[in-house]
């Protein structure tokens, strides 16, 4: 009855939250109108919300379809291993690797000694078939984050499989160029999966982007930043407490490729960097030491139209950037630092100290060692490559754009309000195929809390969340933040807004705007938090695209 109670209170304040701040938006209506049944039938949210309790059908794994001719053919097998990342002890970990079956030799690269999962080229307009085992003692799935793919292909929860089954995968790169992240998305459980290793880069090559002749080969490198926690006997420790739920793990190490102490021996060139942020739940705000600009050639969904020149660039978990980095200037011997500087607001929790490295104080990632001279180097092209950003005008809702809320408390993190459940969508989040829509994140609670209502026993819950939503990539229209902007004020000239995005960080207070296709694939498409922390814990829900 205890129990009862306290889930009765919770959802008495949610909702009252979301009433005071949602009035007037006719898809949370539906929303609340839901959530009310929900708790009204049981304790349904209590438990999603934890991670729990989502039940699917129950599916036979899918085989291979003697009907699909691939170009490309891939076993990938997740399993548990040691790699050496610290003095001493080797680390008990999980990885994922990739044994090319069929296709160009380079479809599939090794980062050496590392955990990290083998790197993927593929090439636009491939046909390509993964034939993923499962060796983990737990069940799991592959997610290709910020492919474009059929429901099906996509590694959504439901077609998680047990250990030592295989799982067929079959489709075709409609991508365009771009860096992808493949990891685990069994629910409830993703977060533990990548943090103890499991997570790789796909990266998708055009002939648009070929034409550019941008650095490759050497010269083009992929840098994977994570936070990991080791303990005494140099083991990954995954157990967060609630707060560390709340806030997100965090861990006391930074590694780039799995590495520690990262560095990186260059010549006097321009570089292409492969930048994807693989942390669970770590923001980063990139910078040079020595105050040469960050220059953005890229983010998720591929190159930009031109570059950009920014003094630091935030990155959230599960976004990437495609940084031009020019050491030509440089003589042999020249050292620089990648760091991540100091910022504000993101989390409540945010000074906590987590060995030095708490997030959003100054801490370097990696170093880059300048140990050639070289006289040839690629200049950067101002125009890079055409993008097709929509108008709202040509969305089907310009006026009525479908919400993304964003509430969170301690024992449970919504989307709409409701945890988590399994092909169970609001009204608001059925969409036609084939049409644009415009999306609206927000916050439900902390606009509440600027409204001068009830007081949340003074802890403030507002921080920042990295939404991602499957599919294919939108655009970022507008951001809009309200309020005392100290805080902003100290990521705001990071945000690469201009290409197109799967992941977009919404700061507290902020209003992010963006223009989505649901374009080609009908079914379920999950969106959430990509703090898998929050994740975990139900911040997700999907769009049903019919
Ligand atoms: Cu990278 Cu649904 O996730
Ligand atoms: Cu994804
Ligand atoms: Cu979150």
């Amino acid at each position: 009855m205890a129990k009862f109670n306290q889930s009765r209170r919770r959802f008495l304040t949610q909702s009252s939250l979301g009433l005071v701040s949602l009035t007037g938006l006719p898809h949370f209506a539906h929303a609340m109108e839901s959530m009310r049944m929900g708790v009204g039938m049981g304790m349904g949210g209590m438990h999603s919300s934890m991670g729990s309790e989502v039940s699917y059908p129950k599916l036979t794994p899918n085989k291979s379809n003697p009907n699909f001719h691939p170009d490309v053919e891939l076993d990938l097998v997740c399993t548990p291993t040691e790699v050496s990342i610290l003095k001493g002890t080797p680390t008990k970990v999980l990885r994922y690797q990739a044994t090319l079956i069929k296709g160009p030799k380079e479809t599939v690269v090794d980062i050496p000694h590392s955990y990290l999962g083998s790197i993927i080229r593929l090439q636009k307009g491939q046909k390509v078939r993964v034939n993923f085992h499962n060796a983990l003692s737990q069940s799991s799935v592959v997610h290709w984050h910020g492919l474009h793919v059929p429901q099906m292909m996509d590694g959504h929860p439901q077609y998680a499989i047990e250990s030592g089954q295989t799982l067929v995968y079959e489709f075709e790169v409609i991508n365009r160029a771009n860096m992808n992240m493949y990891h685990p998305h069994p629910h409830g459980a993703t977060a533990k999966q990548v943090y103890l290793g499991l997570a790789g880069a796909v990266i998708v090559n055009d002939e648009e982007e070929a034409a550019l002749e941008l650095p490759s080969g050497e010269y083009e490198i992929p840098l994977v930043i994570q936070d990991k926690q080791f303990d005494n006997e140099n083991q990954l420790v995954y157990s967060p407490n609630m707060h560390q739920r709340m806030s997100g793990m965090v861990g006391n190490t930074i590694l780039v490729n799995g590495q520690a102490n990262f560095h990186l021996d260059v010549a006097s060139r321009a570089y292409r960097l492969r930048v994807m942020n693989g942390s669970t739940s770590r923001i980063y705000k990139l910078a040079w030491d020595d105050g040469m600009p960050m220059t953005v050639i890229g983010v998720d969904g591929g190159l930009l139209e031109q570059p950009e020149i920014k003094p630091y660039v935030m990155l959230a978990p599960g976004e990437r950037l495609d940084v031009w980095a020019d050491f030509s200037a440089r003589n042999e011997g020249a050292q620089l630092t990648l760091k991540s500087l100091a910022f504000s607001g993101v989390s409540p929790r945010m000074g906590m100290n987590h060995g030095g490295l708490s997030v959003g104080s100054e801490y370097p990632i990696c170093t880059i060692n300048v140990t050639r001279k070289v006289s040839d180097s690629h200049k950067l092209p101002t125009k890079l490559a055409k993008i097709h950003r929509y108008g709202i005008n040509e969305t089907a809702n310009p006026n009525n754009p479908l919400p993304i809320a964003i509430s969170e408390s301690p024992m449970s993190m919504l989307l709409n309000g409701r945890a988590y459940e399994f092909n169970n969508p609001l009204p608001s989040e059925r969409v036609k195929m084939g049409s644009v829509q415009l999306l609206e994140i927000f916050h439900a609670h902390s606009e509440m809390r600027m409204g001068g209502g009830m007081g949340m026993g003074g802890m403030n819950v507002s921080m920042a969340h990295p939404i991602h939503l499957h599919g294919q990539q939108f655009e970022i229209m507008s951001r809009s933040i309200s309020g005392d902007t100290t805080d902003y004020d100290t990521v705001s000239e990071g945000f690469i807004d201009s290409g197109l995005k799967d992941t977009v960080l919404v700061m507290p207070m902020e209003r992010v705007k963006i223009i989505k296709p649901f374009h080609d694939f009908k079914g379920l498409f999950l969106y959430h938090c990509h703090n898998l922390e929050h994740e975990d814990m139900g911040m997700m829900r999907e769009f049903s695209v019919e």
